[in-house]
């Protein structure tokens, strides 16, 4: 299945193809959803940010949280919060600040985030859950989408109800990670519960959880009917996984392309966050790149090394003659 054959439409703005790189905190800033997008991702929502650190604008506005990546037509960003009115003012400055569309995240499963309120602790409450996602739509004039868990544990599975309250709210999408809160990241994503929820809505429905491959991706369309999926930890390292989906065929680029394609990633980094920073945070993608790649326990040893933006430059000049070339890399599970 050709993904760049199919579009999803999110408000006024056509998505085509129809993948998404999922939101990840400390992944998704926009090096590395412009990475993606120039892959072939139709859209790159944002890492979660916190709606309340929203309102304190001046804070907010050092750090550049809403930078557009190059490339990037939407600028979707996603946010956490726990109640509709610390949501609808995050959302009010979000859109302020640029956002072309929004993502509420009551999926999260992390002890800080729940412990607050937020993520898969108000997506436990469908119904302040709805109430939050009907703020937010009366707050702005962007689309809203929702990203939602099973439930919180095998006992409470409650997406169903959850997708029908917030479709009823307005949302635009709904994306459905299918595993609890409980679960976190372990065990498989039990894809039944996306198509669950396809039946029970009339707006799309954005599968997630477990997408490694173009065939993976056909598969869950096909058995779900979501109209678009996201991927989220097979694109680490691996951005060039969006041109696979969106070609409808596995195979990733030879070496010297991803190195290149890993030299430009580093480059904006860079540019955007400083050398420091962004050495510290590119070491782990380093590692992420080199996964299943023959020839990669030397590469490994350097790239935890690496100190400044010339070592990285080097590392990868070597790594043309290192690493032989690979094959479609299997993603092992369990990853992280
Ligand atoms: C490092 C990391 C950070 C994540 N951060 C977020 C986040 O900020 N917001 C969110 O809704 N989900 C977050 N998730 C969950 C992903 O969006 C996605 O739902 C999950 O990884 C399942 O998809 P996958 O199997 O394709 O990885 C994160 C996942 C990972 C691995």
């Amino acid at each position: 299945m050709r993904f760049a054959d199919r579009t999803i439409l999110l408000g006024p703005h056509r998505i085509s193809p129809a993948t998404l790189l999922a939101p990840m905190a400390a992944v998704s800033i926009p090096p590395f959803r412009e990475a993606c997008l120039a892959q072939g991702c139709g859209l790159a929502t944002t890492e979660m940010v916190a709606a309340r650190h929203l309102t304190v604008r001046r804070a907010w506005r050092k750090k550049k949280p809403f930078e557009r990546a190059e490339g990037e037509r939407v600028l979707h960003v996603q946010l956490f919060g726990n109640s509709p009115e610390v949501l609808a003012e995050g959302a009010r400055a979000a859109v302020d600040f640029g956002a072309d569309a929004l993502d509420v995240n009551l999926g999260c499963p992390a002890r800080k985030v729940v412990g607050s309120g937020s993520g898969a602790a108000l997506g436990r409450d469908p119904a302040t859950a709805a109430r939050a996602l009907a703020a937010i739509t009366a707050a702005v004039a962007v689309p809203v989408t929702a990203k939602i868990r099973a439930g919180w544990d095998d006992q409470s599975v409650n997406l169903v109800e959850a997708a029908r309250a917030l479709a009823d709210a307005g949302a635009a999408w709904i994306s459905v990670h299918p595993r609890t809160r409980m679960q976190m990241f372990g065990g498989r994503a039990d894809w039944t519960l996306i198509a669950r929820v396809v039946e029970a809505v009339s707006i799309p429905v954005i599968g997630n959880g477990d997408v490694r491959s173009a065939a993976d991706a056909e598969r869950m369309v096909k058995d779900t009917g979501c109209a678009a999926v996201m991927v989220g930890r097979a694109a680490l390292g691996r951005p060039w996984i969006f041109g696979a989906l969106a070609r409808g065929a596995d195979g990733d680029p030879p070496v010297p392309e991803r190195l290149d394609i890993f030299r430009r990633y580093v480059e904006r980094y860079v540019a955007w966050a400083g050398a420091e920073k962004a050495i510290r945070e590119v070491r782990k993608h380093l590692l992420w790149l080199v996964r299943g790649v023959p020839g990669a326990p030397a590469f490994r040893a350097d790239a935890q090394r690496v100190r400044t933006p010339g070592e990285v430059s080097e590392l990868l000049e070597r790594a043309r003659t290192t690493l032989s070339a690979a094959p479609s890399s299997a993603i092992p599970p369990g990853l992280l």
